[in-house]
Parts: structure tokens; sequence; C-alpha cells
């Protein structure tokens, strides 16, 4: 059992309203395994009170904020430094305190790339990202990293066109052209399938033997996963993003590797919890 002790360190999630976030979940979970002296909470900080929020977080000296909804734009002008991938990406979700700096960076992007990799390789593979906002610019920026090409499919055509032109993806379109297209890797970030038995593309559009990963992960086995998975295609569930994610942040503060499967499991109890 930790203790928690005056050489205690902080980290923590800033999100409103507070939710369901699995972050404190996995991370002390972490902690735990790794024998670190921390402890990780959830800060449930309104709009207004971000920037007071982050000024008393660098005055406690807390080591690193994750930022969830709705605070991944505003941090931005938050932070002493913004590291160059999230200023590409265009989206903070990490701020660490480096020699009294806090410095913004996006640890989602390895969580996409280390989740499909669990599976495949991704250099020279065609790869589909679905949707347009904030994570699949992560996703984007994390396959075309990688070496894949990328073709960005978007309910709104035109945010995937620009989206495509900015980061350099090979082509877009609306979501109903998946089924035209050859690809090996095919990622859901449109948010089609959150607490709802829907899919965002038609089962019979998803390629027999491609690596499918949803970024839903609540219900854990979405309506693509398992249209996925009846084609014959392996299927990722949005957990394993989320703990790379995850993962990625607790070394860019404390230098160590994460376990990622106790972060695995940490997650899943505090979704069976959720769910009761
Ligand atoms: P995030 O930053 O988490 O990626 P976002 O910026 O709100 O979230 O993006 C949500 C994505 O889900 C968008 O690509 C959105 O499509 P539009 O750009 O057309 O709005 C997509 N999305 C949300 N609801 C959808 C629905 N019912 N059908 C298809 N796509 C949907």
């Amino acid at each position: 059992m930790r203790t928690i002790g005056p050489r205690t360190q902080l980290c923590g999630v800033v999100l409103h309203p507070a939710g369901h976030t699995r972050s404190p979940a996995m991370h002390n979970a972490a902690f735990e395994a790794l024998g670190l002296d921390a402890v990780y909470v959830a800060f449930d900080v309104r709009p207004e009170r971000l920037a007071a929020a982050v000024a008393g977080a660098r005055a406690l000296g807390v080591r690193q904020l994750a930022v969830s909804i709705p605070h991944k734009e505003a941090i931005v002008a938050h932070c002493d430094a913004v590291d160059p991938v999230a200023k590409q990406i265009g989206a903070v979700n990490t701020v660490t305190l480096r020699d009294d700096e806090l410095l913004g960076s996006n640890t989602d992007w390895i969580g996409v790339v280390r989740a499909l990799e669990r599976e495949t390789e991704l250099a020279g593979r065609r790869a589909v990202v679905l949707g347009a906002g904030g994570a699949a610019r992560a996703a984007v920026w994390g396959l075309l990293q990688r070496g894949a090409r990328v073709h960005v499919l978007n309910r709104t055509p035109e945010r995937a066109e620009r989206l495509a032109a900015e980061l350099g993806a090979t082509g877009s379109g609306p979501l109903g052209a998946l089924g035209a297209l050859e690809y090996d890797v095919l990622v859901n970030t449109t948010s089609v399938g959150l607490r709802e038995d829907a899919s965002p593309v038609a089962a019979d559009a998803i390629a027999p033997d491609a690596v499918v990963l949803d970024a839903v992960y609540d219900p854990p086995e979405t309506r693509l996963l398992r249209d996925a998975r009846a084609r014959g295609a392996r299927a990722i569930g949005g957990r394993w993003w989320l703990v790379h994610q995850a993962a990625e942040q607790l070394r860019l503060w404390s230098g160590l590797d994460a376990p990622i499967d106790v972060m695995a499991e940490a997650f899943d109890r505090a979704a069976a919890e959720a769910a009761r």
C-alpha cells in the first residue's frame, strides 16, 4: 500500500464536468506498480477558472496536468512553451513542469501509433482516418510520422480536405467513400459509437484484412469493432489508445517506462465501476 508523505508528487487531469475520467485509475495503478511516490487526481475546473488553476498548479509544483475537454485549446495560452509536434498537430493534451516551466505537448499521436503497432507495422501502409477533429489530427500526424500514406474521410468533407492539405495526407472525402478505397489500416476518430450502437461506416466497406482502431472506448466493444471482426479484420479497442498515450505522459514527467498491462487492467476496473 502506498503512503502519502512529505515528498509525494502530484499529477492530475483538468476537465469539466468531472465525468468518468479513467486517467486517475490508470496513472495511480502505474505509480503503485513502479513504486513512484506520486498521486494522480482529477480536477474539475470550469473554463473561467483555467488560468487560476494552472497558476495554482505551477505554484504548488504539480508535476503534470493532463488536459481534457473543454480545455484542450485554451490551455495553450497558459504554457511557457509548446513542443513543435503539438504545434503541428494543433492540440495540447499534456502540460509538464520542467525547470519551473510549463511545457505543452501532445501524447495522443503516440497513443494511436502504439495502439496500432500492437497489430501491424505502419511504414508504407495505406491508412484511412475517419473524422477531422483534434483526435483525427493526432492520428493523421502519427501515421504520417511512421511512414504510412493517409486518406482522411469525414461527414463534412471540407474539414477533411483542409486537414489533409495542412498535414500532408494523400487525399480526403466523405465517409461514404470508404468502400471505394484500398487500405490496410482504419482509424475511427469520430464520436459515432460513443454510448450508442452505431458505426460511422457501412460494415461491407471494412476491408477484411485491415487493422481497425476505434478511438471510442465506451462501450469497449463498439459496433465498428464488431463489424470489423465479423469481416475478418483485426480490431483494436479505444482503451489501447488511451493507455498508450497515458504511458507516454508518465514517461514525460518521470522518465520511466510505464507498465502498459497494469494500466490497461486499471482502465478496465474503472470502466466496470463506472458501469455500476
Ligand atoms: P475531437 O477533437 O475529439 O476529434 P471534434 O472536433 O468534435 O472532436 O470532432 C468530432 C468528429 O466526429 C468530427 O469529425 C465530426 O464530423 P463533422 O466534422 O462532420 O462534424 C464527427 N462526427 C460527430 N458526429 C457524427 C455523426 N453523427 N456522423 C458522422 N460523423 C460525426
